[in-house]
């Protein structure tokens, strides 16, 4: 049986939709490019901007004819989308044969397994798995460990082809309350997986190859999970995946400038396998929004967290996301976007238009700022953006960096700049670049042997 994958949205969408598949071919489903071939498909969706949603609505809607064609045919749709309509989606689209929400992500497997054997009648679902709940806020014990569970999320990557990197989940939902947001209505509060548990499905994956981890969340340094009396927080869970052996490099996204603590930043500084990468959402650089947006920081607050970080890690690498034409955003206010934006020097950062969401806080606020006025203030940030990635691009040139080969000619450095070379070496392999030069978007370099 075949099945084909739609995956719309961020990381932890992606990682989601890769497990789930990763747990289907064990069970001999094969993946296909191609939708004219598949016996299912397997849809991730994602809600955080209209455009995101709409992006969904209209491709589950164009996938009408392909059930039509076979009406044995099996569409799931899951992730963001599927949790904030939910039945609404299945009388609209009554194509749909299956709708499971981000809440219940981390069943994926097992509940689509359940629903293909019954269709298709091929295999037996995979142990059920059970999210430890460990909500991060209350400090409560994480229930045991469920063997099932780890079973059916790893290793994520397409089972049939060879991945260098991969995402693992180490919390779900977000208990902040960003105005703007519809994530935590989305997803819920934050619930995290015991460390024993992360660090099985790490050891797992480096075992079939994998020389680079990136730990998801949407408050990744929220992580903390109370077992048998003992607190494990962020850093403790780094400095703990970095002792695995075989790994090479440990990311992590994303963290909550609110919460970047000394104790962490000696940990990215001082693990082996930790990227000197920081993708740090700063979304506004006026303190009357930041507050408005309900973020819990101050822009000089922000800028004191940075100041901190690079001190404590020498030559980190920044990014960031940046909202613009949040309601009642003035011309003056944007500006000190821009300004934050030249002042703090991010290598890149990802900016966005403000997208009012149904049920958050903001969507309450009139949405006043002309969408003309926005995708001007998208151009302006962008450009400025650009700008910024060209010299922190051009700052590599001449250095000898460490590159992780994702394919025979492509890779990244520790510190995330995309490389790419000539000379094909195998996937996988970490290899030394000399730097000759840089395009707008990455680096050309050329292997180097001393
Ligand atoms: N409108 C625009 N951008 C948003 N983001 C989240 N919600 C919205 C919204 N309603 C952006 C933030 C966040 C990133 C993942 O998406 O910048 O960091
Ligand atoms: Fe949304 Fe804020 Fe939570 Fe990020 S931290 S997911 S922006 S509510």
């Amino acid at each position: 049986m075949r099945i084909h994958a739609i995956t719309l949205g961020c990381q932890m969408s992606a990682a989601d939709g890769a497990e789930t598949l990763a747990a289907l071919s064990r069970l001999g489903w094969q993946r296909t490019e191609s939708r004219d071939d598949a016996d299912a498909i397997l849809m991730t969706t994602c809600a955080v901007r209209r455009h995101a949603e709409h992006r969904a609505i209209s491709l589950i809607g164009s996938l009408r004819e392909w059930k039509a064609h076979d009406p044995r045919r099996f569409l799931a749709v899951t992730g963001c989308v599927a949790q904030r309509l939910g039945r609404r989606l299945t009388q609209r689209f009554p194509h749909v044969d299956l709708v499971v929400g981000a809440r219940s992500a981390a069943r994926y497997p097992e509940l689509l397994a359940a629903e293909l054997e019954k269709r298709f009648g091929v295999a037996a679902p995979p142990l059920p798995g059970k999210e430890n709940a460990c909500p991060s806020r209350t400090a409560r014990p994480c229930a045991p460990p469920s063997g099932g569970n780890h079973d059916a999320s790893s290793p994520n990557g397409d089972a049939t082809r060879y991945r260098a990197s991969a995402f693992v989940t180490i919390m779900r939902g977000c208990d902040c309350a960003c105005s703007y947001c519809v994530v935590p209505a989305v997803r819920g509060p934050e619930i995290c997986r015991p460390p024993e548990e992360i660090l099985a499905e790490v050891r797992e994956k480096v075992a079939g190859g994998v020389r680079e981890v990136t730990l998801l969340g949407q408050r990744v340094n929220a992580y903390a999970c109370v077992r048998n009396g003992r607190r494990t927080d962020f850093a403790d869970l780094l400095r703990l995946v970095d002792g695995i052996a075989g790994l090479r490099r440990l990311r992590f996204m994303s963290p909550h400038p609110g919460l970047c603590c000394e104790r962490t930043a000696a940990a990215v500084r001082e693990c082996r396998t930790v990227c000197p990468w920081v993708h740090l959402p700063v979304q506004s650089g006026c303190d009357r929004l930041l507050g408005v947006m309900r973020r819990g920081y101050t822009r000089a607050e922000f800028l004191r967290t940075v100041a901190r970080l690079r001190r404590a890690v020498p030559g980190v690498v920044l990014s960031t996301d940046i909202i613009v034409g949040f309601p009642s955003e003035t011309e003056e206010e944007f500006a000190q976007s821009l300004a934050l934006l030249e002042e703090l020097r991010p290598a890149t950062a990802f900016c966005f238009k403000y997208s009012a969401r149904e049920g958050t806080p903001a969507a309450a606020l009139p949405d006043d700022v002309p969408p003309r006025v926005k995708e001007e203030r998208l151009a302006a940030t962008n450009a400025v953006v650009d700008r910024l990635t060209v010299a922190a691009l051009r700052s590599q040139v001449g250095s000898v960096v460490e590159v992780l080969a994702e394919s025979p000619t492509f890779g990244r450095t520790r510190t995330g700049f995309k490389v790419r070379w000539e000379r094909p070496v195998a996937p996988g392999s970490l290899v030394q670049l000399r730097i000759g030069s840089a395009t707008r978007r990455n680096l050309l370099g050329d292997i180097h042997e001393p």
